[in-house]
């Protein structure tokens, strides 16, 4: 027997941790009191229509609609913007690839910059030359709750004549220089999913403050119809659209989860800003760094690993999956988020699109040569490789407790490293095939 919980050693972490989200009585009530007053849909719905206006306060946006995902608030930015078939989208090689569907929903071709190493967003320096006649935006993602580079971001988009559209999905509440993600760009959208910070179970904000850019994303997100409050619908629709209104149900929760938002980013704060600490007093552990002119919320708390700090001689994607599954064995959450770069998915590689090779092959674009290459992602695909995410762990109410006992588990395994070493690798767990 080992001293590792994964060699049947004793367990650091036997009491585990809380799961996101919180669920209080208050959000019990709302979520009753829609039912009470069976208002249960519609554009103007009381809760929909409340929600929309507090956090076109919050971001500090002209307007707000809210949207069934965070996928369908990037799709109605990306319709908004008035993009269509053969238009090109720039995007970070490293995000959720809900990103890049939402540009391809369009008929339109995503375009992957790879990432900086410091906040693991798009590299600002390598946007230009991805940039052609066919470029009409660019979706920076502020990633894990980091704000992206901004200034540098809206400079070239000025330059080149380009819309930003900003995908704040998992940065609800963050700054850059002090100005909250989704006021910068010309729109945002965020997700309201049950992982995020602004947890809604399901669902999406969409954010801008240009009158033009929300009456067409309001437009397409209500089936190309023009509904407004107060008039007769005219059941006339003016163009293709989707039906992606929000429920008023997860509204009411939604509203509820927003009045702890910024209190609980403060702990999330907390939390990471302690274990960074504790970190990076360990050799070959990096953990996350934020620029000092923005502000992360930390939605997710990416650690990588080099080994050869430590002077190992092993790969760092195989290092990583060992400290992966030695951690999990010893009870900590232990998580990958992303195993390869965006455009290394089988989708790009393929390019079938939606069956006859569009929007590659779309006629109207000039895609047919575009090919996403491994060689251009070399930055992202380092950081998948070697380094692990924690979620729920870093959320209130977990506290400092538990950061000081990650990093005595991290610990743990430094002082045991032969015994680590030698964990057999399950295959699946390092992913050959990318
Ligand atoms: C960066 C990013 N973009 C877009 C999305 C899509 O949001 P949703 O899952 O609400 O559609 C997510 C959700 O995880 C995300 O993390």
């Amino acid at each position: 027997m080992g001293k590792l919980a994964i060699n049947g050693g004793g367990k650091l972490l036997s009491e585990g941790y809380m799961e996101w989200p919180i669920v209080t009585e208050k959000e019990k009530k709302a979520v009753m009191d829609v039912l009470e007053s069976r208002i249960f849909w519609g554009a103007y719905a009381p809760n929909a229509k409340a929600l929309q206006k507090e956090w076109a306060d919050y971001v500090g946006t002209e307007y707000c609609l809210c949207t069934g995902s965070g996928t369908s608030a990037l799709h109605i930015a990306v319709a908004g913007a008035g993009i269509g078939p053969g238009d090109e989208v720039i995007t970070s090689a490293l995000t959720f690839v809900a990103s890049s569907h939402a540009i391809m929903q369009q008929n339109a071709i995503p375009v992957f910059v790879d990432i900086e190493s410091v906040t693991y967003n798009i590299d600002p320096k390598k946007i230009r030359e991805k940039i052609t006649k066919n470029t009409k935006a660019i979706i920076p993602v502020h990633l894990h709750g980091t704000p992206c580079d901004m200034d540098e971001i809206m400079e070239i988009a000025k330059e080149y004549g380009l819309i930003v559209i900003e995908d704040a999905c998992q940065a609800h509440g963050a700054s850059y220089k002090k100005r909250k993600t989704g006021s910068v760009g010309d729109m945002a959208a965020f997700s309201l999913n049950g992982s995020k910070n602004l947890s809604g179970g399901e669902g999406g904000l969409f954010n801008t403050s240009n009158e033009e850019f929300f009456r067409k994303a309001r437009t397409v997100r209500d089936l190309g119809e023009v509904i407004e409050e107060g008039v007769e619908r005219d059941y006339n629709a003016f163009e293709i659209g989707w039906m992606y209104r929000y429920t008023e149900l997860n509204a009411a929760f939604t509203r509820v989860r927003l009045e702890s938002l910024d209190e609980e980013n403060a702990l999330r704060i907390k939390n990471a800003e302690y274990l960074t600490e504790k970190l990076k007093k360990i050799k070959g552990v990096i953990p996350p760094s934020v620029p000092e002119d923005r502000e992360s919320v930390f939605h997710l708390y990416r650690i990588r690993f080099d080994p050869s700090q430590l002077g190992l001689n092993i790969s760092p994607k195989e290092f990583r999956a060992k400290v992966q599954m030695a951690l999990r064995a010893e009870g900590f959450q232990a998580n990958r988020w992303q195993n390869r770069p965006v455009p290394m998915q089988t989708l790009f590689q393929d390019k079938k699109g939606y069956g006859n090779g569009c929007p590659w092959a779309c006629p109207f674009g000039n895609a047919k040569g575009i090919f996403y290459k491994a060689e251009d992602y070399t930055e992202t695909k380092k950081v998948v490789d070697d380094s692990i995410v924690l979620h729920s762990y870093i959320y209130p109410p977990n506290g400092i407790g538990l950061m000081d006992c990650f990093a005595a588990g991290i610990k743990k395994l430094w002082d045991n490293l032969d015994e680590m070493l030698a964990i057999k690798l399950d295959p699946a767990s390092i992913y050959t095939r990318d």
